[in-house]
């Protein structure tokens, strides 16, 4: 089944590609190209997301064998920075030490007591144990313990903290508790490639909300993996983003994604607002990048404004120079999931990070972490957004900083998760039968995770 062909058959001249040919200049090659590998079709059980059995399975197999997301490289700015990253029971603390990033397993080579709170961040000279006071220094060598004379059988030089590997790229720090995990260059397979345009290391989290959610990690992620609910869940989307006519694409084992058209029609949208209505009500991403609503001039469209007052502003604003970059470029969402539970937005209108795991040993709750990045100023000077971290009923609407469209949007779709649970117990067995193109990128999700539980090493 050509699943490109059906695209083009059911929205003839109103595909992604079609959408930014019509701006006018050129696309880069990375977002000319499509991939849609064939993929088996068979329904997904539902036990997939809710048996304990197969959650465990995932810790095992897939969770300590794969490079994830933890933090950006400015949450680790001075020597002493740490930051907890938390994944179910496990807990890694990354460190700046002298000599670059660090991470650790945050338990205690003595009788195991967490060495930092989970989930926190902070700045330490030394790493020291609540406990007995055991102390390490930042490149994880025990500098101190009291009553030294009573471990004969671990001698300090053997007492160092167990090390985790840790490595950035692009801004972005990832952690992989296996020792024999391939580098994390070679884990990213396409997606260095893919961004060499989107330069984030001069940008720095502004919003960092984190919200507690009543679904399996993969039940949360597949919210942000197809558009096919847009219509139903989030109606007033239809009028400015373009849904059931998104890109998906799957390159490889650990990266796929989807383009989605900014102000826009939807193909489901019952009425077609002018392009003026559509400048005006494109709030959706970080509204206030785009800056101050103008008028469109005639011959132009509500894309090409936006695309140009964004340009203006980030020139203005932060020295950076967008001349050459293609209106999709500029305002589209271009949404990158890397296996297994992170997605990255390069464009300068719509700047994220998104980000999905199991909050603490349980199938059925999961943590949803959201980041909105902007650029540094040019001068240097930035603050790196506080977390705020929201309770399952606690909505995004309710945070001041972020963006009320994009909260109300975030709201709808957390809270359909619940349902979703509810509904995947109710049946009683039975799976899941994904579309053939939308909902393409979770069955690949599926797919990766089965490579990583069938290895038996
Ligand atoms: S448990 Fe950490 S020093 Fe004793
Ligand atoms: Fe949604």
């Amino acid at each position: 089944m050509d699943v490109q062909q059906l695209g083009h058959e059911h929205y003839p001249g109103n595909t992604w590609q079609d959408i930014a040919a019509s701006d006018g200049g050129d696309l880069p090659p990375v977002l000319r190209a499509q991939s849609n590998p064939a993929q088996d079709l068979r329904p997904i059980p539902f036990e997939r997301y809710n048996s304990p059995a197969f959650f465990d399975a995932e810790i095992e197999r897939m969770w300590k064998r794969v490079w994830q997301f933890a933090c950006r490289e400015e949450h680790l700015r001075e020597v002493g920075d740490f930051y907890v990253y938390d994944l179910a029971r496990l807990s890694i603390v990354i460190v700046r030490a002298p000599e670059g990033l660090k991470a650790y397993r945050n338990s205690c080579r003595h009788r195991g007591t967490k060495l930092k709170p989970s989930n926190s961040t902070g700045w330490s000279q030394t790493l020291r144990c609540p406990f007995h006071a055991w102390e390490w220094s930042l490149d994880g060598g025990l500098v101190n313990r009291p009553c030294d004379w009573e471990f004969p059988h671990l001698p300090a030089a053997d007492a160092g903290l167990r090390p985790v590997q840790v490595d950035s790229w692009n801004g972005f720090v990832f952690i992989n508790m296996s020792a024999e995990a391939p580098p994390l260059l070679e884990y990213l397979e396409v997606l260095p490639d893919h961004f060499k345009r989107w330069d984030m290391t001069g940008w720095y989290v502004h919003t960092h909300v984190r919200k507690h959610v009543p679904a399996n990690w993969k039940l949360a992620q597949a919210a942000f993996m197809e558009a096919y609910h847009t219509p139903f869940v989030h109606p007033e989307m239809t009028h400015v983003v373009g849904d059931h006519n998104m890109q998906h694409d799957i390159f490889s084992d650990h990266i796929s994604r989807d383009l989605c058209a900014m102000a826009v029609p939807s193909p489901t949208a019952k009425t077609r607002l002018g392009e003026q209505e559509m400048l005006d009500a494109m709030l959706v991403g970080d509204g206030a990048m785009i800056g101050e609503r103008t008028q469109v001039p005639p011959g132009m469209t509500a894309r090409q404004v936006m695309a140009d007052r964004l340009r203006t502003s980030m020139q203005a604003d932060f020295g950076l120079d967008y001349a050459d970059f293609s209106v999709a470029e500029m305002i589209d969402s271009l949404k990158y999931s890397v296996f297994p539970n992170v997605m990255f937005y390069p464009s300068p209108g719509l700047a994220l990070i998104q980000q999905f795991r199991p909050d603490g040993h349980d199938p059925d709750r999961a943590i949803f972490d959201q980041m909105v990045l902007r650029p540094i100023l040019r001068d240097g000077e930035f603050e790196v957004g506080e977390l705020v971290e929201i309770g399952e009923h606690e909505t995004f609407a309710s945070v001041p900083s972020v963006d009320p469209f994009l909260a109300s949007v975030l709201d709808q779709d957390t809270d359909i998760m619940r349902w979703q649970r509810e509904g995947m117990y109710a049946s009683d067995g039975g799976g899941e039968v994904l579309s053939v193109y939308q909902e393409s990128r979770i069955r690949h999700l599926h797919d990766t995770l089965d490579k990583y539980l069938e290895k038996t090493t």
